[in-house]
This record gives structure tokens, sequence and C-alpha cells, in this order.
């Protein structure tokens, strides 16, 4: 196992150069080193880098000063972060309470049962990436689902996993070489 890179300097560029740090720095210095940021630090990270790995966690714990565990739990509490790349598309399923009384968990399943996968998985071949949130704060569309950063309200099983194959269908014939 490598170790990870740390930054035992809070408020020092990360030691690796990369400019992707500069987008959490900024972050960072937006809120002033203030602990309370550290969701969105988080969410800066995620935004970033796409999905969180252990030496962002490090990295984050180290520059606002909070312990390496309440990084990780938080991170961990919260479906929309991510420890693993995402696939090429991307739906987020609210599971808060509006959307599981309006039936976000039948989503869920269709798309479970669809694509073989389930919630926080991405498909072996790397097209589809199926998570879960809490609430997306727009309560009022429940059941709300997030497609490719495409919020959608009032939405059926039948509809999402519609799109969701078109979407995937699309990027396979892409993938495929011109037939001869
Ligand atoms: S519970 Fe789903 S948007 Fe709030």
């Amino acid at each position: 196992m490598t170790t990870p890179q740390s930054n035992n300097n809070p408020g020092k560029e990360h030691p690796s150069g990369d400019e992707r740090y500069k987008a959490i720095d900024l972050t960072i210095k937006k809120f002033k080193f203030e602990k309370d940021a550290l969701l969105e630090v988080l969410n800066s990270a995620q935004e970033t880098f796409g999905y969180l790995t252990r030496d962002l966690l490090i990295y984050i714990s180290s520059q606002l000063g909070v312990p390496l565990s309440q990084v990780y739990g938080v991170a961990t509490f919260y479906h929309m972060f991510t420890f693993d790349p995402l696939g090429e598309h991307n739906c987020i399923v609210c599971t808060g309470t509006a959307c599981h009384v309006k039936g976000s968990e039948r989503i869920v399943s269709a798309l479970s049962d669809e694509f073989e996968i389930l919630a926080g998985e991405t498909t072996d071949d790397g097209l589809f990436s199926l998570t879960n949130a809490r609430c997306l704060g727009s309560c009022g569309l429940a059941p709300v689902v997030v497609l490719n950063g495409q919020v959608s309200g009032k939405e059926t099983p039948e509809a999402v996993v519609r799109q969701v194959r078109e979407l995937v269908s699309l990027s396979k014939d892409r993938a495929q070489p011109e037939a001869a």
C-alpha cells in the first residue's frame, strides 16, 4: 500500500503541485479555515476530483485542523460522496423522507435491477453509476433524481430507467468501431 502524501502545514499548498488542490484551497480560504466548512470543502473536493481519495481526506483534515476520523465520518455519512471514480453517466436518486414517501426506493430498485449494481456502485463497463442522496432540497418535486447533473422531479422508475438506458446505449454505440 502506498503512503498517501499529506500536508502537515495548514495553509501551504499540496506538495504534489496538482493544480486541482487549488480549488480546494480556495474553498478553505473562502471559509477562513473554519472547521464548520468541512462539508463545503468535501463538496469542492468531490466536484474537482470526481471522487474522494484517502489523500484528499488527509489533506482536508490537515488544512482544516479536523481529525481524519471526523473527516472520514462526514464523508461516509453523506451518500453524495463517493470513493470510487464515477461512471460516464451518473444518476443520483434522492432517498430523503419526502422522496421516500413518493416512491424513490422503487426508482433505486428499478435501476439496480436493470444495470445489476447497488447504490454507490458503477457498472463494470464504467458507463453508469447509481448514487443515493438524503435530500436534494427540492422536496416539492419528490421523487427527485439528478441525471448527469440535471435535476428532474416527479419521476417514475420506468421513465428514469428509459432515460439511463438510452444514454448508456448511445455511449456503447459511440464506442463501437464503424461497421465495415
Ligand atoms: S427529500 Fe428528496 S429532495 Fe428533499
